[in-house]
């Protein structure tokens, strides 16, 4: 059945039609175009398709679609763009915890929930706070090295 959904993504609010059947991973890709979120597994295994919901970092293939209803939802498009990237986003590039990229933007959301809850986070917190992401390129030492030097950056202010 058809649905109004009333939901702001990225800063944005809309009202949507929407089939109240659908994933909020096949919305967000096939309806907003927002390709950056990934579906690897649609289990709930991957966390490829990791966007944040109401502050809360969601594998969003098992999320239905009305959840977003008068929620706030970011995804990797919302956090920087080209010539002007977020702090983890730079930091994931500068570290070399970006190979194919499959993982990243999941990745980077996932670690973007934990920092503003946490903005320092021990090695355990990121580790436990990514154990949901699956990279099959970099290992995890990188990434976790770029969480930690972009929440540096973010506490400095940068
Ligand atoms: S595609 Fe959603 S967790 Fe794998
Ligand atoms: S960079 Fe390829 S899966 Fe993580």
């Amino acid at each position: 059945m058809m649905e109004l959904l009333r939901t702001t993504v990225n800063g944005t609010y809309m009202e949507v039609m929407v089939d109240e059947e659908q994933r909020l991973a096949d919305f967000l890709r096939e309806r907003l175009m927002l390709t950056g979120t990934k579906i690897g597994c649609r289990k709930g295994e991957c966390g490829a398709c990791t966007v944040i919901l109401n502050g809360k970092a969601v594998t969003s293939c098992l999320v239905s679609v009305m959840k977003a209803m008068d929620a706030e939802i970011w995804t990797i498009e919302g956090l920087g763009k080209a010539g002007d990237l977020h702090p983890l986003q730079k930091a994931f590039i500068e570290k070399g915890a970006v190979q194919c990229g499959f993982c990243t933007p999941g990745m980077i959301m996932s670690a973007k929930a934990l920092l503003d809850q946490n903005p320092n986070p021990s090695r355990e917190e990121i580790r436990e706070a990514l154990s949901g992401n699956i990279c099959r390129c970099t290992g995890y030492v990188r990434i976790e090295e770029a969480v930690r030097s972009a929440a540096a950056q973010l506490q400095k202010g940068e």
